[in-house]
């Protein structure tokens, strides 16, 4: 019913506030999807799997089919699925992190051309909001080391990769206003998170869809 994504580069908090916003939907009773790109199906974790193996050779070209590919199993098994259902689905990270990473951050293809790929990708699918949680790349890596994670291979690009890839969710951001949302990710968890609820609430309510329903929420 409804399709919200969360963008921005890795550290930016972007996970934190889907999490949050899921934590907030399902306590209003709402049946929401949260599922996780790339990944959310047996393919699409296996080919995440390969994507992220650190010091594994994959050459720019078959990086951007593999993502994109994990995507179409995602949006065709779980997604549209589920949007069908009338449920709402938060993913984190949906195409405009191919276009941001592969496009702008490897310089595979330019927007141009990617927009359409991903139209055909996702059969036509686009987010009906996406939350773009901007902070420059310092921040982001000093989230990423307090994270504890250990780096994954895309994480091993320096932060001249991470700048190239704001840029490029910056320029989306201007080219698509009435969709991208950004977020200054700056600003503490819960402030960010009442942002990101007042516009939700407001899109429910511009079509129609009271916060008051009896669904169940799964990942
Ligand atoms: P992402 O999904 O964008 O990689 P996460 O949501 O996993 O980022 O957050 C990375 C780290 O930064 C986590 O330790 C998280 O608790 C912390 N964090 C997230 N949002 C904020 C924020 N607004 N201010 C300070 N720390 C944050
Ligand atoms: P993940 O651990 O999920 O990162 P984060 O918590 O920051 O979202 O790893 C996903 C990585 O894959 C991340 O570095 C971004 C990258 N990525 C792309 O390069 N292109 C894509 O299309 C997608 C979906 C992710």
């Amino acid at each position: 019913m409804l399709l919200l994504t969360f963008e921005g580069i890795d550290g930016s908090g972007k996970s934190t506030q889907a999490r949050r916003l899921r934590q907030f939907l399902e306590e209003e009773g709402h049946d929401t999807l949260v599922v996780r790109e790339p990944g959310g199906t047996e393919l699409s974790e296996r080919v995440r799997s390969l994507l992220l193996e650190p010091d594994f050779n994959v050459h720019p070209m078959a990086e951007l089919l593999l993502f994109s590919a994990a995507r179409a199993q995602l949006v065709a098994e779980r997604i549209r699925p589920a949007l069908e259902a009338g449920r709402i689905v938060i993913c984190d990270r949906f195409y405009d992190s191919t276009t941001a990473y592969q496009g702008a951050g490897r310089g595979v293809a330019d927007p141009a051309w990617l927009q359409d790929f991903h139209q055909r990708v996702t059969e036509g699918l686009t987010p009906d909001r996406t939350y773009l949680v901007e902070v420059d790349a310092a921040t982001a890596r000093a989230r990423r080391s307090e994270d504890g994670a250990p780096n994954d291979r895309m994480e091993a690009a320096g932060d001249d990769f991470y700048e190239r890839v704001a840029d490029a969710y910056d320029a989306l951001a201007t080219s698509a206003p009435e969709r991208i949302v950004r977020l200054d990710g700056h600003q503490p968890i819960e402030v960010l998170h009442e942002q990101v609820k007042a516009d939700v609430v407001s899109q429910l309510a511009d079509r129609g869809t009271p916060l008051s329903g009896t669904g169940s929420s799964d990942t």
